[in-house]
């Protein structure tokens, strides 16, 4: 349980601020994390300082011409290796259709990296490919929350999301919930609070991200919040985070004894983005989301 999707399809949660964060503890506990910028945004490799020239030496390579992960990644300052972002990734889900090779391609090259290594993968705000893509190469998904205004129907989103993947992947995904930017004075982050725990109860977690200057600041200088400001309250919540997540077992950093199990594309994976969508269009529940729609099954 050391691949993580950080993924909600609301902008502007924390998803990359987590994953940020996140990584940072990670290489300081000598784990050599590898991250995957999945947001043709490209805001992580934007604050690992990474500018990539051409999109073959982005993720992007990987979908047009099956560049393996470990010529894609590169060393960054932060301590971590990246595998970054370029804006060509927002034609993947045009250019190479929406088949099971496709949306596994992800999980089935993470297979030739080491067993133990951790790995964080930042999606963007978008229902598409590549955020599909992390769920299926993850262990689990990190959903981070903010508490602001639609809080609650972007989490009711995601759940509807996941929902629909499950019927595909025939199990259910781990999950946790997030609570970020939390402002004990203001009303609105008790009550998205409450209203969390009341519904997903032990898949919040016990740790809330406070809203704090430090978290926002420290991308500016392409640092993670514990190079940048090590004793702010973001340093010590993502701190705890990392604590709570270990001591929960929703992340595992010990390599695993016997040989990884391989994945392989999940039986039904065709419809999997079709069943997503179509799940999420049957329930109304499409209004306001950024949905790449989906013309044909297969790639
Ligand atoms: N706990 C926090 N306190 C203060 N600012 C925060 C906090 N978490 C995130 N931010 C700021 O909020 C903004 C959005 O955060 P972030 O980029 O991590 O969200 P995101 O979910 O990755 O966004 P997108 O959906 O666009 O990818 C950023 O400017 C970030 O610095
Ligand atoms: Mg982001």
């Amino acid at each position: 349980m050391a691949r993580i999707a950080v993924f909600n399809q609301k902008g502007g949660v924390g998803k990359t601020t987590t994953t940020l964060n996140l990584a940072g503890l990670l290489a300081r506990r000598g784990t050599d994390p590898l991250v995957i910028d999945l947001d043709p945004q490209g805001h992580l490799t934007e604050v690992c300082g990474v500018s990539v020239p051409r999109a073959d030496a982005s993720l992007y390579g990987l979908y047009a011409h099956g560049v393996p992960l470990a010529a894609l990644s590169m060393s960054t300052r932060n301590g971590w290796r990246l595998v970054p972002s370029h804006i060509e990734l927002s034609k993947v889900d045009t250019q190479f259709g929406k088949g099971p090779a496709v949306l596994t391609r992800l999980a089935v090259a993470l297979e030739k990296e080491p067993a133990g290594r951790p790995v964080l993968m930042d999606a963007c705000p978008m229902l598409g490919v590549l955020s599909l893509a992390s769920v299926f190469a993850a262990d689990g998904v990190i959903i981070p929350i903010s508490t602001d205004y639609l809080a609650m129907k972007g989490a009711l989103q995601m759940e509807r999301t996941l929902k629909a993947l499950e019927q595909v992947l025939k199990r259910r995904v781990p999950r946790r919930y997030l609570i970020t930017r939390y402002d004990s004075r203001r009303r609105m982050s008790l009550d998205i609070e409450r209203q969390l725990r009341a519904r997903y109860g032990d898949e919040v977690c016990a740790t809330r991200i406070a809203e704090n200057v430090s978290l926002a600041e420290s991308p500016a200088s392409n640092q993670d919040v514990f190079e940048h400001a090590p004793a702010s309250r973001g340093a010590r919540d993502y701190g705890r985070l990392l604590e709570e997540l270990l001591a929960t077992g929703f992340i595992r950093l010990e390599r695993p004894a016997a040989a990884p199990a391989v994945r392989t594309a999940p039986p039904g994976a065709r419809t999997a983005l079709a069943a997503g969508q179509e799940f999420l269009l049957r329930r109304g529940a499409a209004t306001g989301l950024r949905l790449v729609h989906t013309r044909r099954a297969g790639s």
